[in-house]
C-alpha cells in the first residue's frame, strides 16, 4: 500500500506527527497525508533531487468579491469557487506569505547543491495593483521565471486585460542545470488546463512532464500533491516521487491516479 494516512486535519492537530517516518522507506513513491511543512521537517537535508509544486494560492482571501459568493460573482463557474476539501485557502495576507516562505525554506533545504524547486503561483490584482508574489520570494534565489500561458481566463474586469497566465519561479542552487538541449523550450510555455479531474486546481500533467523531463533529477517531492499529477508525470519520466496533501480524500484521488496510469 503506497499510502500513509496520518490524519486528514492535520494541520492544526499538533500531535500529528508523533509518528516518526523514515527517509527513505516512508517517503519514497508515497503520498503522506499531513501538513507538507511538518512533514518535510522529517525529510534530511540534500536528500530530493527536486521540487515541483503549486501551493494554495489564499485565493478566497480577496479584495473581490467573487471567490467569497459562488452564486453571482464572476468565479461561478469555476470549480476553486467551493474551495479545496481540507483547506479554506483564506488565510491574512501576512501570515500565508510567512507560511509560504516557511515553506520554501524547508524545500530549499532538502534539495541539494545541483537541485532545484519549480514553483508555481499566480499572479493577481488586489486593490486595484497587481499583487505579484514577490514578497513570498524576495530573497530566494530566482533564476528565473517561466511563464504557463493557459487556455483562456476567467478573471473578467474592465480595468485590466483578461489574465490568462501563471508563473513557475524556477528557485535554483548555484550548481542547478539542465537536461541536454531542454533550454530549447524557452521560457514561454502553452498548456491548457486539465478538465478531467474532480480536483479543483490540478496541474496538466503534460506541464509537470515538461519540467521533469527536462531536468536529470532522479526524486521529485510535491509537498501540495492535490491529484498526484506530479507523481504521474514522475512515472512517465521513470523518476521517482515523494508526495504529501493534507486532504486524505485527495490523497484516495492520487492513488487511484497512479494505479491507472498505463506505461
Ligand atoms: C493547487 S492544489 C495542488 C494541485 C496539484 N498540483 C494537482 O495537480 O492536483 C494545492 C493542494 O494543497 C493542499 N494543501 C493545503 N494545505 C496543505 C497543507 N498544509 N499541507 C499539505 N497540503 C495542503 C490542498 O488540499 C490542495 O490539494
Amino acid at each position: 500500500m503506497n499510502l500513509i494516512i496520518k490524519d486528514k486535519n492535520a494541520y492544526v492537530k499538533e500531535d500529528m506527527m508523533s509518528d516518526k517516518l523514515s527517509f527513505p522507506n516512508d517517503f519514497v513513491n508515497r503520498i503522506i497525508c499531513g501538513d507538507s511543512l511538518k512533514v518535510m521537517k522529517q525529510i534530511p537535508s540534500a536528500s530530493i533531487d527536486i521540487v515541483v509544486t503549486s501551493p494554495p494560492y489564499n485565493l478566497k482571501n480577496s479584495t473581490g468579491n467573487g471567490m467569497k459568493d459562488p452564486r453571482g460573482g464572476k468565479w461561478k463557474n469555476a470549480a476553486l469557487c467551493k474551495g479545496y476539501l481540507d483547506h479554506e485557502d483564506c488565510m491574512p495576507h501576512d501570515e500565508y506569505v510567512k507560511w509560504q516562505r516557511d515553506c520554501l525554506t524547508e524545500m530549499f533545504r532538502i534539495i541539494p547543491e545541483n537541485g532545484a524547486v519549480f514553483y508555481n503561483h499566480k499572479w493577481r490584482v488586489q486593490d486595484g495593483l497587481l499583487q505579484d508574489r514577490h514578497d513570498i520570494v524576495y530573497d530566494f534565489p530566482v533564476r528565473q521565471i517561466i511563464i504557463w500561458k493557459r487556455n483562456g481566463g476567467i478573471n473578467f474586469n474592465a480595468g485590466y486585460f483578461l489574465p490568462t497566465y501563471e508563473v513557475i519561479y524556477l528557485i535554483v542552487k548555484k550548481n542547478f542545470k539542465l537536461a541536454p538541449k531542454a533550454n530549447a523550450f524557452g521560457d514561454v510555455w502553452e498548456f491548457g488546463q486539465e478538465l478531467n479531474n474532480p480536483h479543483p486546481a490540478p496541474f496538466p500533467v503534460n506541464l509537470i512532464s515538461r519540467i521533469i523531463s527536462s531536468t536529470n533529477a532522479k526524486i521529485v517531492l510535491d509537498p501540495f500533491m492535490g491529484s498526484g499529477t506530479t507523481a504521474i508525470a514522475a512515472k512517465i519520466n521513470n523518476r521517482q516521487y515523494v508526495g504529501i496533501e493534507i486532504s486524505k480524500a485527495y490523497v484516495q484521488l492520487a492513488e487511484k491516479r497512479i494505479s491507472e496510469i498505463l506505461l
